[in-house]
């Protein structure tokens, strides 16, 4: 009998013992740096020469590890690994498939500290930013772990006189993971241990940015004890090996998170049927974001204030939850943004290995560049209030930036930046704001913060996002909590962390005897 499931809780680093650990497990991880690892094909490490160089964003010099790249041929090797493992593992007892996730999650707990640590080192994340990955990366295993036992038997449905129904679910195949850098453990986890858990076997493709984390999960997997073949590990470049597993015929299901442009490229090739296809390609996609903090007439201030801060700028705001729009009513506007501006003032950018450090780097050139270009164009399009200072000459840091009196239609409105900036709108009346908020494409996250009951039952109807908080910030969902996906070019809305999540990978079969 297993227990409930209950999330993983945060570690309180205002207790000295807690920092103490924390420090221990930064050295440790940091006496480790610059490992080679290697891919991981049918249980046999492969290591090539080509290599994807995992660099520290918060010092350009300092690398994290070096990752085998592989070709075309050892992707071609890989499926056939994944596609023979799941000849057994899909006839497994679905306990004993759940049992390895308990036993993995256990190990993570275990390390918990030292894979946060490492996520500081090669994601660029504030220690709590850092925990709350690896928390989120151990609850996608405790809750999927969980669901399947729930499923496993399949679900009730009527007989009539003379027959016996049934109604189970299925594995479906081989599944080609491809996780974002951004929640470099908690969704490189999640989308693993999905497929995982439901009989099918993966093929996991990390993010560049982020590989070493992943090559340690796959470790963990090892030690949880899944047998050779069921998760084959293929860090590669993302077109040449990303399309090539993405186009085979062998593939059945592709779990993908990232970005629009890579998602909906990812969706569209996926409906092409290749020669040997014997089956249509399930893919589920989730994307990216431009979410809206709404402030109301009638609204604690402070509380608006505290919220839009904390949705744009935790993580540097590279989060697809991250709340790059607020949108106040008139009435409050100018005191919002005050106060807005004052906490953003407070907030200290640094080295993420420091425990005082707020916000960190962001990942990389590309990013750099790009939130920089946008913060730009920010000021052609608004009033530069606070931030807009970026410096990349030892790691990629870029101040919070608030821009205000922001037109809806702005391309700060509209675009999707994944970096610390956020736009200030404002609304005539709370109707006019939700309608700002729902006009972008995307349809993720949202936050309303409001004491009024009537605006907040409207909210509920008319927002149109998948995830919708009243009175908090629009980001850090919890699994089993707050089931997460998004509407519109969100994505598929498939809600990793909810109840339905497992049943996207698997086939119902409906069974019927007559007596
Ligand atoms: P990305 O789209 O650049 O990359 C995501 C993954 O796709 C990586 O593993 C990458 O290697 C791979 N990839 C890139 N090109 C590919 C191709 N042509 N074929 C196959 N695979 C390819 O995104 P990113 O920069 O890693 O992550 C940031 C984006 O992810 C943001 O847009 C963010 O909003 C989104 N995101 C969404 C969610 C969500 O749940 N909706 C969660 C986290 C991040
Ligand atoms: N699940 C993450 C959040 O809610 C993306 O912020």
């Amino acid at each position: 009998m297993t227990t409930p499931y209950k999330h993983e809780p945060f570690t309180d680093f205002q207790r000295e013992e807690n920092r103490r650990a924390f420090e221990e497990a930064l050295n440790k991880v940091e006496a480790s740096l610059g490992q080679d690892y290697s891919l991981v094909i049918d249980g046999e490490r492969i290591s090539t020469d080509e290599k994807l160089v995992s660099v520290n964003p918060a010092n350009k010099e300092e690398i994290i590890g070096t990752v085998s790249k592989a070709n075309q041929e050892l992707a071609e090797q890989a499926m056939e690994a994944a596609s023979q493992a799941f000849k057994s593992w899909s006839k497994w007892d679905p306990a004993a498939r759940a049992e390895i996730l308990f036993r993995a999650a256990a190990i993570v707990r275990r390390r918990k500290h030292e894979f946060s640590a490492l996520l500081v080192k090669e994601a660029g994340k504030p220690w709590k930013e850092a925990d709350a990955d690896t928390a989120e990366a151990i609850d996608f295993m405790e809750y999927y772990g969980r669901k399947m036992l729930e499923l496993k038997d399949g679900k009730p449905v009527n007989s009539r006189e003379g027959e016996i129904n049934r109604y189970i679910y299925q594995s479906i195949g081989v599944s080609v993971v491809i996780p974002p850098w951004n929640f470099a453990c908690a969704i490189m986890v999640g989308t693993t241990v999905a497929p995982l858990v439901t009989g099918n076997t993966v093929l996991l493709k990390p993010a560049e940015p982020t590989p070493v984390i992943a090559a340690k999960f796959v470790e963990v997997l090892e030690e949880a004890g899944l047998p050779k073949g069921v998760v084959n590990f293929v860090p590669g470049d993302p077109v040449e090996i990303g399309e090539y597993l993405v186009d085979h015929p062998k593939t059945a299901l592709i779990t993908f998170t990232g970005s629009r442009a890579v998602g909906t490229r990812i969706y569209q090739r996926a409906a092409v049927v290749h020669e040997g296809q014997t089956h249509l390609k399930r893919v589920i996609a989730e994307m990216g974001g431009k979410d809206t903090v709404v402030v109301d007439k009638e609204a604690d201030l402070d509380l608006a204030a505290e919220s839009i801060l904390v949705s744009a700028f935790g993580f540097s705001g590279q989060k697809c939850s991250a709340g790059s729009r607020a949108v106040i009513h008139e009435d409050v506007y100018d005191a919002v943004l005050e106060k807005t501006v004052q906490l953003a003032k407070e907030r200290t950018v640094g080295d993420p290995r420091s425990h005082d450090t707020y916000m960190g780097p962001v990942i990389n050139q590309k990013a750099y560049d790009k939130i920089t270009r946008y913060i730009e164009i920010g000021k052609e399009e608004g009033r530069l209030v606070t931030g807009g200072e970026a410096d990349d000459s030892k790691g990629y840091f870029i101040q919070p930036t608030i821009f205000a009196d922001v037109d809806p239609n702005a391309r700060i409105m509209q675009e999707e930046i994944f970096g610390p900036v956020v736009a200030f709108c404002k609304a005539k009346d709370f109707e006019e704001a939700i309608d700002i908020a729902n006009n972008t494409e995307y349809g993720l996250t949202g936050a309303v913060i409001s004491k009024n009951s009537e605006n907040i039952e409207r909210a509920k109807r008319d927002f149109q996002v998948g995830n919708l908080y009243f009175n908090r910030n629009c980001t850090g969902a919890i699994v089993g909590y707050h089931p997460f996906g998004g509407f519109k070019m969100s994505g598929t809305d498939s809600k990793a962390g909810g109840p339905d999540y497992l049943i996207l990978y698997m086939q119902p079969k409906t069974i019927s005897q007559m007596l």
